[in-house]
């Protein structure tokens, strides 16, 4: 029995009650919110919802009453084992030796798929869905933004393809503008082929910082604009050398997401679309939505009024392209590319007002699916440092979690019995970076803390007070996290999950019982495992088997 027929049992003894017809009446049973601390019901009907004449103006004093006076006419049956009256709510208990039998049977018999075959997700329609993250910029530092924008990315196209739906993942690189005319002079004095070949990023990045040291003279900063200009005028020698920047970067990123489990369809770049960016341009030009300052730079007026009291710089007095003019170009063709029903970009919140231009201009230029776009914020992270100093690149955040893990292993003794310590270490300590990231909601900043995010206990705050069956509320949870895409659902439900399964494994002994029991109680640890592991799995984990 799954919950879409608690819901159907509970509407059935209502429809003869209340004389309405069963089918109206589920829609007004709702599952009550994972989140309360205590256990107050599983479904619950809101009172406002079945009676009729109601208004806003009804009084909360007569919602309650009402809701009593229903309460009293409905009896307990073999699925409802506790009826009660909230302010507007009557409140339904499922019977929990019933619950528990239904929740393990569904668990074992969709497997993998348990959570996301819930029929509370039949009614969504499948779609497509192109989201772009991590998107860093090649010689500069991968920043913890761009290690944000990763695992949050990861986590959305894990969860809409479980879902059923269809992704694309895009990263964006930030692959042109100025500073390769500064890298390329670089390289000229400090490049070195093999260390580029070897390691790209930190050569690269290398090369940039001496470089712009040396940029404060006029001369460099000639030859740079100069560099820069061939390439834009397509100069064979300067473009090959940059396309090596390039292909060195994105294969050495390739290697490196893959630590993390991480990979894309598609590297695309603002080098994309310099070209294209002209189009839009041109097509701005047509639509009679591009206006020329005084300066000669060109703008949209993006105020309600159009009188210029909000306005965004969409191309250079030289004629040139902006980041928000390529990414123009970059959304409208993605658009024709893959005709996706969504369009998801993730980045920190500094970006948002970019992003907020980004689709209002869209819309001006008539595109309507720009409304089905949407830019997908997170907080600011302070203090990520490792021993040896500044993050630089996602491999010292990757190096520093494997290894303080392995430590904290070795003092623990645990780990002389483990196969692939490193690689186990690895793995558990990036569960331990994406569960601190993801326990708030993205919005907020937080300070990142080492010691906090690699602790092997106490998860604080959580209560134990959830009953065992909520076990049950795995896909509500799910449904959560898809209409508002954020982890932090899924996390809260698992790490209480986890602190159940801890007390159950004191009280609820396998050896030693008897057969039935013992069976029973296996069956339960391994449907939480299994839950715990589809989890994990959305989230960007691998669950480990040993520690
Ligand atoms: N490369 C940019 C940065 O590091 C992020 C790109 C975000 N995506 C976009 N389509 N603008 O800030």
């Amino acid at each position: 029995m799954a919950a879409g027929s608690w819901r159907r049992s509970i509407a059935a003894q209502l429809s003869k009650v209340l004389d309405l017809p069963p089918e109206n009446l589920i829609k007004s049973i709702s599952a009550v919110p994972v989140s309360k601390k205590r256990h107050v019901a599983d479904f619950q009907l809101s009172i406002a919802s079945v009676i009729e004449n109601s208004s806003s103006d009804c009084l909360a004093q007569d919602l309650h009453l009402q809701a009593q006076k229903l309460a009293e006419r409905l009896k307990c049956d073999a699925v409802v084992s506790e009826i009660s009256a909230g302010p507007g709510t009557v409140n339904f208990t499922i019977n929990r030796e019933l619950l528990a039998k239904a929740v393990l049977q569904q668990v074992f018999k969709d497997g993998s798929e348990y959570g996301v075959k819930s029929e509370i997700f039949s009614a969504v329609p499948r779609q497509k869905a192109v989201i772009e993250f991590s998107s860093p910029n090649i010689a500069k530092k991968f920043h913890i933004g761009h290690l944000r924008s990763t695992i949050v990315g990861n986590f959305i196209a894990n969860l809409k393809l479980a879902l059923g739906h269809e992704v694309v993942r895009i990263n964006y690189l930030g692959d042109w503008g100025m500073q390769f005319g500064l890298l390329g002079v670089g390289f000229q004095s400090f490049g070195n082929k093999e260390k580029l070949k070897s390691s790209p990023l930190q050569h690269l990045f290398e090369v940039y910082v001496q470089i712009n040291k040396a940029a404060e003279d006029e001369n460099t900063k000639k030859l740079a604009k100069d560099f820069f200009r061939k390439l834009e005028e397509h100069d064979e020698q300067t473009l090959s050398l940059w396309k090596q920047f390039r292909d060195f970067s994105i294969e050495e990123y390739i290697q490196i997401y893959k630590r993390l489990g991480v990979h894309f369809d598609e590297y695309s770049g603002e080098s994309h679309y310099r070209e294209k960016a002209q189009e839009v341009l041109k097509m701005l030009e047509d639509k009679g939505l591009l206006q020329k300052t005084t300066k000669g730079t060109g703008i949209v007026d993006l105020s309600e009024k159009k009188d210029l009291s909000s306005v965004c710089t969409v191309m250079r007095s030289d004629g040139t392209s902006l980041y928000i003019t390529r990414d123009l170009a970059a959304a409208i063709d993605r658009m024709n590319k893959h005709s996706c029903d969504t369009m998801i970009y993730v980045t920190d919140k500094s970006q948002s007002h970019h992003f907020q231009q980004l689709f209002q201009i869209l819309k001006l230029m008539g595109y309507d699916w720009a409304e089905r776009c949407q830019h997908v914020s997170f907080g600011l992270v302070q203090g990520m440092k490792t021993r040896r100093g500044e993050v630089i690149f996602l491999e010292d955040v990757l190096n520093e979690v494997r290894s303080r893990m392995l430590q904290n292993m070795t003092s623990a003794k645990t780990t002389k019995e483990i196969q692939d310590p490193m690689e186990t270490a690895e793995k558990v300590g990036l569960a331990a970076l994406i569960i601190q990231d993801f326990r708030g909601l993205l919005s907020s900043d937080y300070q990142f803390s080492w010691d906090r995010a690699l602790q092997s206990r106490g998860d604080t705050g959580v209560f134990l007070q959830y009953t065992h069956a909520r076990l049950h509320r795995y896909d509500e949870v799910l449904y959560r996290s898809s209409q508002d895409l954020q982890p932090k659902h899924i996390v809260s439900y698992l790490l209480t999950l986890s602190h159940l399964v801890a007390v159950a494994h004191k009280t609820l002994p396998v050896r030693g019982s008897t057969p039935e029991v013992a069976q029973a109680r296996l069956c339960l640890f391994q449907a939480a495992r299994s839950v715990l592991a589809n989890g994990m799995k959305l989230l960007g984990i691998t669950p480990v088997t040993q520690m």
